[in-house]
């Protein structure tokens, strides 16, 4: 079966700059994958081809056979959760549902079904400034569901948060590609954090980025309380292979 995400010795150029590659990268339905790598490496460069935002200056990228359509073939989330502030809660997942083409009757339905999912469920009528930035980078996680897309991409997305809401959202973002087939691709500085969500980590070089390490997690995505996971050996173990790839790195 074709992968639903085929990066296919892709490199990127800024004019004289070579950010990323080349790298060749596949990901499947159901795969959680987290980005760990120097800044500037390439990581945001990478998102932004696979959500077809920027066309790679060689190889190709196809999103389930076909160049991604910017805007619409992904979810994003950011650093920052880029709320419109003039909207409610929910008029922010409306506007995402217009856009995703649902259908007007079925929008407040819809919005409250996803406000529930990341633990919104009440804050609906606020507005973007009377709720916390954890609430927000939630709702920004709602709204990038909206379209149902296959693929979700995470351009770390916790790096402002405080540490607690911080290993909140982990625990509620994890659960988000063990159903519906659906694939995330994660973006983070911290390691612990990639060894809690992903079921595969790829560390990247220094610039350009390209596949250091590729490494399979396979740690429960279910029936072991989040505290329990961290607290495991295969944890530490894996924490530890991550850290030694990341400070080995060379600057180029
Ligand atoms: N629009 C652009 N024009 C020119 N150069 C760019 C552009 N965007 C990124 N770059 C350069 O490409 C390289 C990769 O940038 P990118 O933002 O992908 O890195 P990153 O791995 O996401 O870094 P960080 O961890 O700091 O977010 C950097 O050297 C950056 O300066
Ligand atoms: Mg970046």
């Amino acid at each position: 079966m074709s992968p639903l995400l085929d990066i296919d010795e892709v490199e990127h150029r800024y004019r004289d700059v070579v950010a990323l590659g080349p790298v060749d990268l596949q990901v499947d339905a159901g795969e959680f994958l987290v980005i760990v790598g120097p800044s500037g490496s390439g990581k945001s460069t990478l998102l932004r081809l696979v959500a077809g935002f920027e066309r790679p200056t060689t190889g190709s990228v196809t999103l389930a056979g076909r160049p991604p359509r910017p805007g619409r073939d992904v979810g994003l989330v950011f650093q920052q959760p880029r709320l419109f502030p003039w909207h409610t809660v929910n008029g922010n997942i409306t506007a995402a549902l217009r856009w995703a083409g649902v259908p007007r009757a079925e929008r407040p339905a819809a919005a409250a079904s996803l406000l529930a999912k990341v633990g919104l469920g009440d804050l609906g009528k606020r507005r973007v400034w009377e709720i916390s930035g954890g609430q927000q980078q939630r709702v920004a996680i709602a709204r990038a569901l909206a379209a149902r897309p296959r693929l979700l991409l995470l351009d770390e997305p916790f790096a402002a948060l405080d540490a607690l809401t911080r290993e909140r959202l982990q625990e509620d973002v994890r659960g988000l590609t063990d159903t519906e087939g659906q694939a995330a691709v994660f973006v983070t500085h911290s390691v612990d954090e990639a060894v809690f969500l992903a079921t595969r980590i790829i560390v990247l070089s220094d610039r350009p980025g390209r596949i250091l390490l590729d490494l399979p997690v396979d740690l429960p995505r279910t029936g072991v309380p989040a505290a329990e996971l961290r607290g495991w050996a295969e944890y530490a173990a894996l924490r530890g292979e991550v850290a030694t790839a990341v400070r080995a790195i060379q600057p180029s």
